[in-house]
């Protein structure tokens, strides 16, 4: 059982749920608005890591190596993998497993970096695709994405996300390689699932196909920020149980001047 998390407080509420905390690329689009997870560097990984890592108590923490960090050399991904991992102390990267991966998945795992690899829909491959759409639909593109998923298996992938495929696939896959599948817009018959956090807890007027809603947060934030607005507009707040104020013994004393109040 996995979730996405970007934050301490957001971490620890579902440590005692989650098997696995992702600290997806994705925090480019859900928190910074980002239009897509291109622009995400190796920063925001970091410092967003950081704040999971105080937040989980007993949760495997991974986070996502951002565009740009593995894909020139195998020396530039272990560097950026080895300094994700030193400075947030996660267990685990995880990088977006095109055709040209495979080398570095093995490259990093020989050196000691745990990898997990992510096939099907791969985000960080929106400018090359032209949008987010699923994958398996043309033969072609299934033996494309069975084709990643055999090769980051061989290369050493701890564990493999298979995101936004045909749910026909999923088996195939599945005995195609011996690491676990966890699957987001693939299928219940994956080894694990993970959802964007904040996709499932209702934050966006909008989100994929795949994602089920466990709450409504977009609307409870809505009524609680219009509560509040409505209350200091009226002066209802603060009352003065929500303020500071001298008992009347004290008040007393400091009339009289006594200067320990
Ligand atoms: O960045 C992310 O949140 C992810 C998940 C959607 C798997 O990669």
């Amino acid at each position: 059982m996995c979730l996405t998390a970007y934050t301490a407080p957001m971490a620890e509420m579902l440590d005692p749920h989650c098997d696995l905390l992702l600290v997806g690329d994705s925090v480019g689009m859900v928190i910074h608005g980002l239009p897509n997870t291109v622009g995400v560097t190796m920063e925001m990984m970091i410092m967003h890591g950081q704040a999971v890592m105080r937040g989980a108590k007993q949760a495997m923490v991974v986070v996502d190596m951002p565009f740009g960090s593995y894909e020139g050399s195998s020396e530039v991904a272990f560097n950026n993998a080895a300094r994700l991992l030193k400075e947030t102390g996660a267990a685990a990267v995880k990088v977006e497993a095109g055709p040209q991966v495979a080398k570095t998945i093995a490259y990093m795992v020989e050196r000691g970096i745990p990898v997990m690899g992510h096939v099907g829909l791969r985000p960080q491959a929106v400018n090359i695709d032209g949008k987010f759409r699923a994958k398996g639909r043309t033969a072609e593109e299934r033996e494309q994405v069975l084709a990643e998923a055999r090769a980051a298996d061989k290369a050493g992938a701890f564990a493999i996300v298979v995101e936004g495929v045909d749910e026909a696939l999923v088996p195939e896959i599945s005995a195609a390689v011996s690491a676990p599948t966890i699957g987001i817009g693939a299928s219940a018959a994956c080894d694990g699932q993970i959802l964007v956090t904040d996709d499932m807890l209702g934050i966006f007027d909008w989100t994929p196909k795949f994602v089920r809603r466990y709450a409504n947060l977009k609307a409870e934030i809505d009524k609680a920020a219009a509560g509040y607005a409505a209350d200091v507009r009226a002066r209802r707040f603060p009352a003065a149980a929500e303020t500071y104020s001298l008992s009347k013994a004290r008040q007393a004393r400091v009339a009289q001047g006594d200067k320990r109040g």
